[in-house]
């Protein structure tokens, strides 16, 4: 009996080392944790449940028959994020370069299997050099399983991604159907096709970094959500993010104990916005100082910064926040953050979060390089995800609210549940300067006579009150009380019912 019992031990030590030292070695010299410290860094201490630690490939082409290691690249199971449960699997780069085969993708199906039935969160920690080139199709298929459950499992359970290390080719395609997409500084890249055959076929010379790193993909192609400096501060941020959302779309988000009076007072608001109303101002100000304990978890903060999106907690509740970002581009709306919000609000409204919108919008972008680029099907975007979302949608406008992007952004006509306004909110069809100068074209040559038209305009339309009088504006609130009038808002909403017309699935404007 006690020799069945030490096989066993000596089959998990072995399982537990991979490729080997040599290999786990070089995996710490290039400043990457091997997948089980990654695991242990996840996940609460001593909660990982592992699963198929003893599955090898079937791969008998290339003399692989005489490497067979434990675990096949990927090291899968579930644990907890703070008593919380998830499941998780952990691509090990020291077998095969992490690469996917098919019994390494049937482990990690077996674990999105059993997440989308027991309704917890699926994290991937993705480090692999692809498709196990001895397998060949037989990987390709493996892949081609775990993206029709990353289909299927989008708005059922949260999903998602860690990069961590390369992931090329058709492999970036399963964290792209994920939630959230985070990279580490400078040791992960994702890319299609990587630089050689970039240069082949377009004579272009690029590094990987500079083609998928972190920094590519945060700032210019947004594909990922955010990026850490480590694997240690990666992982950590991950648990962060966990502790906002749902473990499945039947849920609610996690309630936190709370140590912020919701009727806090911030007198500061008071003069937040400027005098001045093409001075900008720092909405993120806002954000912060309404939040639960300042807490704001940001997601691509590097991405189309006139607009911000990100999770905070009122009353110890999750709550999403979507803010336009005056300091850039005057907080206008675009393509780029038409795209950023609409992906925010959609994840929202799938898993139950409440929204949080903050406007101070002079419009949308004009231009031809906008137009072209189709901001009239990416705006739609943004308003069909406003419009469809069922959750509790609460808006408040701090300033400028000009437009379509007045529709757009959560207004009451959008089935805005509670909609208010500070007082130097301006709610109007465009800016007084604008306005003038097409309904007084004929006064053009007369500068006094224009700037009397314009004064009239703002005099008219510059304030909260005309929306106010048509009900479209549910109250004006005092800068300094938004924390408590918002969280009353969100309080009284959190029993709301509300469905859309059943259909098989929309059509919003991709
Ligand atoms: C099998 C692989 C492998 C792969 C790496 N290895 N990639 N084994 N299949 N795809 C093995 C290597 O043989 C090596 O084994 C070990 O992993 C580490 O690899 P190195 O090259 O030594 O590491 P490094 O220098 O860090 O380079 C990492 C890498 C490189 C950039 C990922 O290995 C690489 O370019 N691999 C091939 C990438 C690729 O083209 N994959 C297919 C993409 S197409 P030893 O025994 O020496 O430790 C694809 C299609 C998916 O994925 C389609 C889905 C629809």
């Amino acid at each position: 009996m006690t020799d069945i019992l030490a096989e066993l031990e000596s089959r998990r030590a072995a399982a537990r080392l991979g490729g080997g030292q040599r290999r786990i070695d070089s995996q710490h010299a290039k400043g990457k944790l091997t997948a089980r410290e990654r695991i242990d860094l996840l996940l609460d201490e001593g909660s990982f449940e592992e699963y198929d630690m003893f599955v090898t490939h079937r791969c008998t082409d290339f003399g692989m028959e005489q490497q067979k290691p434990a675990g096949d690249g990927v090291v899968t199971g579930w644990g907890t994020v703070n008593g919380r449960m998830i499941y998780v699997f952990s691509q090990d780069f020291t077998v095969f370069g992490g690469s996917l085969s098919e019994t390494h993708a049937q482990k990690i199906c077996k674990i999105m299997d059993m997440a989308m039935q027991n309704g917890a969160p699926v994290i991937g920690l993705n480090d692999s050099g692809g498709a196990r080139i001895q397998e060949g199709v037989a990987s390709l298929a493996g892949y081609a399983e775990v993206f029709q459950r990353n289909i299927l499992a989008s708005g059922v359970v949260p999903q998602i991604s860690v990069i961590m290390g390369p992931c090329a080719g058709g492999a970036v395609y399963s964290p792209a159907m994920t939630d959230f997409i985070f990279m580490v500084k400078d040791s992960s890249y994702m890319f299609v096709t990587g630089p050689d055959v970039v240069k082949t076929v377009t004579n272009e010379q690029v590094t990987a970094e500079e083609l998928g790193g972190a920094s590519t993909h945060t700032k210019k192609s947004s594909v990922a959500d955010g990026a850490f400096e480590n694997d240690v501060e990666a992982l950590a941020e991950v648990r962060r993010l966990i502790d906002f959302l749902p473990l499945n779309n039947r849920e609610k988000p996690p309630v936190r104990p709370f140590f912020d009076a919701p009727g806090r007072i911030e007198n500061s608001l008071d003069t937040l916005v400027p005098e001045n109303a093409n001075t900008p101002y720092d909405m993120k100000e806002l954000v912060v100082k309404v939040a639960d304990e300042g807490d704001f978890y940001e997601i691509q903060e590097e991405y189309a910064k006139n607009i911000i999106t990100g999770f905070i907690r009122l009353e110890g509740q999750t709550v999403g926040v979507v803010a336009n970002q005056p300091m850039v581009l005057a907080g206008c709306l675009d393509i780029d953050s038409s795209r950023k919000a609409a992906r925010f609000v959609r994840f929202c409204d799938a898993f139950e979060i409440p929204i949080l919108t903050y406007v101070d919008v002079p419009g949308f972008l004009p231009g031809t390089s906008q137009e072209y680029g189709g901001v009239i099907k990416h705006g739609a975007k943004l308003l069909f995800a406003y419009g469809e979302a069922t959750v509790p949608k609460v808006t408040v406008i701090t300033r400028k609210a000009y437009g379509g992007a007045y529709d757009v952004m959560a207004s009451k006509h959008l089935r805005g549940d509670v909609n208010y306004a500070w007082p130097t909110a301006e709610i109007a069809v465009m800016g007084a300067k604008g306005a003038t100068e097409i309904i007084h074209r004929a006064d053009l040559g007369d500068a006094e006579k224009i700037a009397q038209h314009a004064k009239d305009y703002e005099d008219r339309f510059a304030n909260p009150f005309v929306a106010a009088e048509r009900g479209f504006i549910d109250e004006v609130i005092m800068p300094h009380s938004t924390r408590r009038r918002v969280a009353r808002a969100f309080a009284a909403l959190r029993n709301k019912k509300l469905s859309n017309p059943w259909k098989k699935h929309d059509n919003i404007p991709l």
